[in-house]
């Protein structure tokens, strides 16, 4: 039974700690992928390392106690994460997105998942009332992210779980942005949390890794054979490295989130910055539900520069803030949703939801405040036409 009572002392003490063999206070990488049974028919517990390690399995029982859930799951990406929820559909089940979604999560469901005939719909799931009304007999589950990626868009998490549960039906949340520290889906409502952990909860942009939650055995076995079954699990190394990063999660975020409240107001004020979202704004879209289901606004920004400056320009200008996918770790990074970590929706999906050629996401980092600040002013004012 846990001593503690606040999630950031679960991200040091959470799960399963140690090594009782030999009184490691960090759990050992059990690089191993077989285990010696003890007689025919009679194993340790462990059998191959698909199937279960104790490295993986630690991070499986910090994620699950840190999301509040049943059982978690560790896999070799967040997509991995994301297609094993996503097999957990038959051919003719149909799945709700919110409109800003990943884009690799849209590619998935857009080009892999409907040659078995699972069909998707991309809707407005800020809309609650609306969102309900596209329940039809073939849905089965409603797929959100909040705040999505890139807009930062934000729905009402209980309420989506609550329009869920009463058609019957799954709500999974991608929780990357968040993480268990600033927003808990599970407690809110949700029966299935996914998490890219190549993000904030790696946190140094060192391991791609994909987390999955879910809120009860039924799912938690169901989760358990895909797992097996289709065997896209995370490494032993790999799964180390997360359950390093997890512990500093708590204090890299308070820093993460202080910058990145100084940087959106900051952009906000810029007489070359147009249109910033950032759910802690006061006035931001979905502003006061995000105040209501999560501890603040984040660390994702993005914004649009005014017509008279120039989006390459201001990316070649940027001096330590580097052009690249992903986003999470203590380094500043940037990147060009339409051509980048959204290319995969087509043109005019991207138009229609609001992901304009124009967009620039912003994941800021853990540096100092006033270089970051000093560095995004150098490489918009040196962006004017
Ligand atoms: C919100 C979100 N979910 C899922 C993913 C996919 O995770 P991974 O890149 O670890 O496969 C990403 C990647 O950027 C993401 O931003």
């Amino acid at each position: 039974m846990a001593v503690y009572e606040h999630i950031d002392s679960a991200f040091i003490h959470g799960g399963i700690n140690g090594d009782k063999t030999t009184g490691a206070v960090n759990v050992p990488i059990y690089q191993t992928s077989t285990y010696e049974q003890k007689s025919l028919g009679e194993n340790t517990g462990w059998e191959y390392s698909r199937t279960g390690n104790p490295t993986r399995a630690a991070l499986e029982a910090l994620i699950a106690e840190l999301e509040g859930g049943t059982a978690g799951f560790a896999f070799a990406s967040g997509m991995a994460a994301i297609t094993a929820v996503l097999s957990l559909f038959q051919s003719g089940d149909k799945i709700l997105i919110s409109s800003n979604v990943y884009g690799g999560t849209f590619r998935v469901l857009d080009k892999v998942f409907r040659h078995f005939r699972i069909g998707y719909s991309i809707e407005d799931t800020t809309d609650l009332e609306a969102l309900e009304q596209k329940i039809t007999d073939d849905v089965k589950a409603i797929l959100i992210e909040s705040p999505a990626n890139p807009l930062l868009t934000v729905t009402d998490i209980g309420g989506v779980a609550e329009i869920a549960k009463k058609h019957h039906i799954l709500s999974i949340v991608d929780n990357t942005f968040m993480t268990p520290y600033l927003q808990r889906p599970i407690k809110l409502g949700a029966d299935i949390v996914i998490h890219s952990g190549t993000k904030y909860l790696g946190g140094h942009s060192d391991v791609v890794s994909g987390l999955v939650v879910v809120n009860n055995e039924e799912l938690a076995e169901k989760i358990a054979f895909i797992q097996n079954s289709t065997g896209g699990v995370l490494a032993p190394f790999d799964s180390f490295l997360l359950i390093r990063g997890i512990k500093t999660l708590g204090v890299r975020l308070d820093r993460h989130v202080e910058n990145a409240e100084k940087a959106a107001l900051f952009l906000q004020s810029h007489e070359g910055v147009k249109n910033v979202y950032y759910p802690g704004l006061p006035g931001a879209q979905g502003y006061e539900i995000n105040k209501r289901q999560a501890k603040n606004g984040g660390v994702m920004i993005s914004f649009e520069l005014v017509e008279t400056y120039d989006i390459k320009k201001f990316f070649s200008a940027l001096q330590f803030i580097a052009l690249a996918e992903s986003l999470g770790g203590v380094e500043s990074l940037v990147c060009h949703p339409a051509s980048m970590t959204h290319a995969a929706i087509p043109y005019e999906i991207r138009q229609k939801v609001g992901i304009t050629d124009g967009l620039i996401r912003l994941s800021i980092g853990i540096e100092n405040i006033e270089d970051i600040l000093a560095d995004l002013d150098r490489a918009i004012k040196e962006s004017k036409r």
